[in-house]
C-alpha cells in the first residue's frame, strides 16, 4: 500500500481519507460498461440509501459532478413548470440553490436571514399559507457557511401539511450527523463522495422517494442532471449513462466499507470527540463563536476572528499550512469568521496537534 504525507484538513470537505481509501483507486483499468463495474455502482447505490436507512422506500441516483450537480439535479427533476421553490436562505448554499433555481427560470420565493441566523418555523408556515404555487421548498441540513443544523424534521413536516415535498441539502452532514430520512420523509436527500462519508470528490447522489419515479418521469429541464433518466437508465442497462469517475467509485466503494465498519454511532461520537477537543482548546485560547451551542452542527465551528490587528487569515492559514493543517475562510456569516471542521479521517490527536499550531500562530501576533 502507497503511503502518503498525511494532511490534516480542516475544511468542511473534500475531507483527509484514510490510507484504504486513497489505495481503493489504484485499480486495474476497467471499462465501466462492464458488468462487474455496474455489480460495483449498483452496490454503492444500495449502501448509500442504507446510510439514511431508506431501504425499502427511497432509491438513488448517483451522478458525476461535485455536489452542486446534484442540487441541480433535484431541483430540476422536481419543480413542475408554473411551480415555485420556497427556499430557505440562511447561509451560502440557500443562496446557491435561489440562482439555480433562477438559472433555470424556476420562480423562488426567498426565506431571506442573515447568514447565521436561525430559521422560524412559524415564518415558514406563513410563507407557505401566502403562496400556494409553492410545490416544493428547500433547505439545507447542515449549513456550511456557518455550522448551523437548521430544524428539517419540523420543516418537513409542515410542508407537508401544506402538501409541498422537500429537498435537503445534506452535503455535510450525510454520514455524519445521524439521519433516518423516513423519520423526515423528505422527498428528496442529496449529498456528495467527499465530505462525511470520507471518499474522494467526483460523485454526487441524490436519494429519493421511489414512488416520485412516475412524476419524474414528466421533467425535462435538463439532460445530463435528469433523475428520472439516469435512474432508469441504470436501472435498464446496469450502466451509467455517462463515463464516471472509475476510480474515484471504488474509493466510495471503500469508503462506504470503512463508515460501516465505523458504523453510524461510531462516526457520530469519533466527530463529536473531536468537536469537545476543538471548542474547549478554541476556548483556553480565548476564541469565540458565530452561534449558540444549541444550534451548532457539532461538524463545523465558525470563530468569530480575533480583534487584534496584527490578525491576518490569509497569514494564519499559510503559517498552519505549512505544519500540515489546513484551515478555511469565513463565507459571508453576519460576522467575520474563519472555520474549523472536523469531518474527515480524524482523531482527537489531530486537533490537539492543530491547537498547539494555532496557539503558536496567535502567541506570535500577540
Ligand atoms: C451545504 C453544501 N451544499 C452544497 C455544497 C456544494 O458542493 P460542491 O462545491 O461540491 O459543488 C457544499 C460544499 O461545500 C456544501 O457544504
Amino acid at each position: 500500500m502507497k503511503k502518503v504525507d498525511r494532511k490534516i484538513l480542516l475544511n468542511p470537505g473534500p475531507a483527509t481519507t484514510t490510507d484504504t481509501v486513497k489505495n481503493a483507486m489504484v485499480v486495474e483499468d476497467i471499462c465501466p460498461r462492464e458488468e462487474e463495474f455496474g455489480a460495483l455502482i449498483e452496490g454503492i447505490k444500495n449502501d448509500l440509501v442504507k446510510v439514511v436507512h431508506g431501504e425499502d422506500e427511497y432509491i438513488a441516483a448517483l451522478f458525476a459532478a461535485s455536489g452542486t450537480g446534484g442540487l441541480e439535479a433535484a431541483i430540476t427533476s422536481a419543480v413542475p413548470k408554473g411551480k415555485k421553490l420556497l427556499v430557505v436562505e440562511n447561509g451560502a448554499y440557500g443562496t446557491r440553490m435561489i440562482k439555480l433555481a433562477e438559472t433555470f427560470d424556476i420562480g423562488v420565493v426567498r426565506y431571506q436571514l442573515e447568514y447565521g441566523d436561525y430559521p422560524s418555523v412559524e415564518a415558514i408556515g406563513k410563507l407557505l399559507k401566502e403562496n400556494e404555487d409553492v410545490s416544493h421548498l428547500a433547505v439545507v441540513h447542515h449549513e456550511t457557511t456557518t455550522g448551523m443544523l437548521n430544524p428539517v424534521q419540523e420543516i418537513c413536516d409542515l410542508s407537508h401539511k401544506h402538501g409541498v415535498e422537500v429537498i435537503v441539502d445534506c452535503m455535510s452532514s450525510y454520514a455524519g450527523i445521524p439521519i433516518d430520512v423516513k423519520k423526515w420523509q423528505a422527498e428528496y436527500i442529496i449529498s456528495s463522495s467527499n465530505k462525511c462519508i470520507q471518499g474522494m470528490a467526483g460523485l454526487v447522489f441524490v436519494i429519493f422517494k421511489a414512488d416520485l419515479l412516475p412524476k419524474l418521469s414528466e421533467q425535462k429541464r435538463s439532460f445530463y442532471f435528469n433523475i428520472y433518466s439516469q435512474y432508469v437508465g441504470f436501472e435498464k442497462t446496469g450502466q451509467m449513462q455517462f463515463t464516471p469517475p472509475v476510480q474515484v467509485c471504488y474509493a466510495l466503494r471503500q469508503a462506504i466499507d470503512e463508515y460501516f465498519a465505523e458504523g453510524e454511532e461510531g462516526r457520530w461520537s469519533r466527530y463529536q470527540k473531536n468537536w469537545d477537543v476543538l471548542v474547549e482548546g478554541l476556548q483556553d485560547m480565548g476564541l469565540s463563536f458565530l452561534l449558540p451551542y444549541e444550534q451548532q452542527s457539532k461538524i463545523l465551528l465558525a470563530i468569530i476572528e480575533p480583534k487584534n490587528p496584527k490578525y491576518n487569515f490569509d497569514a494564519m492559514h499559510d503559517y498552519l499550512y505549512e505544519k500540515g493543517f489546513t484551515i478555511y475562510p469565513g463565507k459571508g456569516a453576519k460576522s467575520a469568521t474563519f472555520r474549523l471542521s472536523v469531518l474527515g479521517d480524524l482523531y482527537p490527536k489531530d486537533i490537539e496537534d492543530f491547537l498547539v499550531a494555532l496557539k503558536g500562530y496567535l502567541t506570535s501576533i500577540a
